[in-house]
């Protein structure tokens, strides 16, 4: 079946990681609802928001999971990186401390989850420009010698949030595209692919998810 077709059928599992109050739920808050907390607290457990989007004129759902940066309100680890796609890893560009932890969140990523997940760098709350600690030219500089794209956004002002998740959903679907003209170049029907981008969860007929689809094509 074309790609054209069955696009509606396609959740792509993102991740929010970082520290402690850079933002992360704000951050969802704002994107899936164009809400924002000035006093939130940290997030128990896992909470997740799903969003419609549109990438090159095709509908595409992405699941947003967030959780608690304070290692003791996290929950299981490897059920919330499992089937993930995509990855916003942020910090709070007025908390140069935030900054220091991104090595080990990606660490983290790269450890619980498959092989290549699309992660954007975001450094977050670009409103507090009077007490930012962290340039945007060491988040670039970061995020390109991570290989990973870059954006600096605010929850508080709404800047950028929206590019931030689009930016990752979009190449996820661009790599997917690839690999559906790769297999059916090869004549195969699994759309699914583990090698190169990580895991595709496709809804099940109730609408419910399927089991993350994992030893497909082709690498
Ligand atoms: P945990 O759940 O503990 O991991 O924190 P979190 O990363 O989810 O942070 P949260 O979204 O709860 O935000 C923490 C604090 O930062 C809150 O007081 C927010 O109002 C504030 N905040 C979030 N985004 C922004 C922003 O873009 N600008 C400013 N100035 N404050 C922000
Ligand atoms: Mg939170």
């Amino acid at each position: 079946m074309a790609l054209s077709e069955q696009t509606e059928d396609y959740l792509f599992k993102i991740v929010l990681l970082g520290d402690s109050a850079v933002g992360k739920s704000n951050l969802l808050a704002r994107f899936a609802r164009g809400e924002f907390y000035p006093n939130s607290k940290s997030t128990i457990g896992v909470e997740f928001q799903t969003q419609t989007m549109s990438i090159n004129g095709k509908e595409v759902k992405a699941q947003i999971w967030d959780t608690a940066g304070q290692e003791r309100f996290r929950a299981v680890t490897s059920a919330y990186y499992r089937g993930a796609v995509g990855a916003l890893l942020v910090y709070d560009i007025s908390r140069r401390r935030t900054f220091d932890s991104i090595g080990r969140w990606l660490n983290e990523l790269q450890i619980h989850s498959d092989m290549n997940v699309v992660t954007i760098l975001v450094g977050n709350k670009s409103d507090l420009k009077d007490v930012r600690e962290v340039t945007t030219a060491e988040g670039k500089s970061l995020a390109e010698a991570k290989s990973l794209f870059f954006i600096e956004t605010s929850a508080l002002h709404s800047s950028n949030v929206t590019a931030a998740f689009q930016t990752v959903v979009k190449e996820i679907y661009n790599i997917l595209s690839r690999k559906v003209i790769q297999s059916q170049e090869l004549k195969k029907q699994d759309l699914s692919w583990t090698g190169n981008g990580g895991t595709v969860i496709l809804k099940g007929e109730n609408g419910e998810e399927e089991a993350p689809k994992t030893g497909g094509c082709c690498s």
